[in-house]
This record gives structure tokens, C-alpha cells and sequence, in this order.
């Protein structure tokens, strides 16, 4: 895979010289915790009740309709996330800013999804009634466990050039699926209101 030779002076890890595998803990710690993230956060979702409180803010009609422009806007910071990404790795030409690009579009969409994902999890807990809302549930939890392994594996050296893409990929795939089966299903229904 080529990697922008600037990579490493932009901050993200670069391929692993040839010698000297990395330890298994390198994967197993970030497996571990992404497990643990995800069924914790089930969990928490399964057992208790849900709360069903609701928000309002000026100018949007429904608390579903604030999430649901929030997790559009998260979306488009992932959007963007995937495009600096292919620039950091030279599949794409991109400025020299395409590190920071790179991070603080993450930071942004990180920021904008917890509250939308807190008031999921508090006020509806996780919910099987639907295949639609079963799989928004639970790639809703795995979501934020993959995304705890792909912070734990930025600060890890010596792996494998493939495996930050592979697992940044699935990250954004699986947030996708997420935005799908809520946001853009919400506008489906109710129409694109604020
Ligand atoms: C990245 C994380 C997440 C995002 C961006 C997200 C976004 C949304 C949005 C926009 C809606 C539609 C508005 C609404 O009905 O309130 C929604 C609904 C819902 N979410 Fe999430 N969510 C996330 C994670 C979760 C998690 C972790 C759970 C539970 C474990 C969950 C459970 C639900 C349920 C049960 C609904 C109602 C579904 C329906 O009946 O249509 N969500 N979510």
C-alpha cells in the first residue's frame, strides 16, 4: 500500500518495518475493549427502562427530528473522513493539511454523534420490535466499540499498514448503516422538516 510519505510528520502511524512482528496484545487489548464497550453499552440498553424523555429545540419540531439532522451531520464529518483518509494514504491528491482534516472532521462527527447516541440509549434503550430497529440498536453499540479499538490502535506502532484502514473502513460502514436505519428512515417517514 503506498503511504504519503508525509504521514508520519502528519501524525498517523506509518507501515511497519519488516522486522519484528507486533505482540498479539497490540490486537487482542483494542478486540477486548471494543467488546467491551459494545456490550456494556447494550447492556445498559437492555436492562433498563427506557426513559422516553424528550427534547425540544427552537426552531425543530420533534426531538427525532434534531437527532436525526445531528446523525446527518455526523454522517457528512464521516463522509469527509473517508475522503482526507484516501488522501493521508495517496489514493486521492490532497493538501498538506489532509492530517488535520483528518482528525478534526473525526472529532467533529464524534462530538456531534454522543448526544444523539446518549438520548438513544437513555430514552429508548436498545430495541429488537423491527429488523430496521434491531440493527440500528445493535450496530448503534458496536459503532462506538469499534471506534474505542481504532483510537487504541492510532497510538499502537509496528502494525500491520492494512489494519487502520480495514478497521477505520468498518467504522465507517458501520456508522452508514446506522444513519440508514434511523436518520434517513426518519425523513422517509416524516418528510425532511426540521
Ligand atoms: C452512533 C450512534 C447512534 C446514532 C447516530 C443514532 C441515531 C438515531 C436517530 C437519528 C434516530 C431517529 C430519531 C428518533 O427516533 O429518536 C434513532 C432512533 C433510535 N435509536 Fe439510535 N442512534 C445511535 C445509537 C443507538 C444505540 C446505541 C441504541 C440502542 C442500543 C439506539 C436505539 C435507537 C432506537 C430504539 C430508536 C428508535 C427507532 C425507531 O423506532 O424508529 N440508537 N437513532
Amino acid at each position: 500500500m503506498t503511504v504519503d510519505p508525509n504521514a508520519a510528520t502528519q501524525g498517523f502511524p506509518t507501515p511497519s518495518p519488516a522486522h519484528g512482528r507486533p505482540h498479539p496484545a497490540r490486537y487482542l487489548v483494542p478486540a477486548l475493549v471494543a467488546a467491551a464497550v459494545a456490550l456494556a453499552l447494550g447492556a445498559y440498553g437492555k436492562v433498563h427502562d427506557p426513559a422516553g424523555t424528550a427534547f425540544n429545540l427552537a426552531g425543530f419540531s420533534s426531538t427525532g427530528a434534531v437527532k436525526s439532522w445531528l446523525a446527518t451531520a455526523a454522517f457528512a464529518f464521516a463522509l469527509v473522513q473517508v475522503v482526507s483518509a484516501l488522501m493521508v494514504y495517496g489514493r486521492l491528491p490532497g493538501p498538506g493539511w489532509s492530517g488535520a482534516l483528518h482528525r478534526w472532521s473525526g472529532r467533529a462527527a464524534f462530538l456531534v454523534s454522543v448526544p444523539v447516541a446518549v438520548h438513544c440509549l437513555y430514552a429508548l434503550g436498545y430495541q429488537t420490535y423491527e429488523t430496521r430497529v434491531l440493527w440500528h440498536s445493535l450496530l448503534g453499540c458496536f459503532f462506538f466499540g469499534a471506534f474505542s479499538a481504532k483510537m487504541l490502535l492510532l497510538r499502537s506502532e509496528r502494525l500491520p499498514s492494512w489494519l487502520l484502514p480495514i478497521v477505520g473502513g468498518l467504522v465507517f460502514a458501520v456508522f452508514t448503516i446506522v444513519w440508514l436505519t434511523s436518520a434517513l428512515w426518519f425523513f422517509r417517514t416524516f418528510g425532511v422538516t426540521t
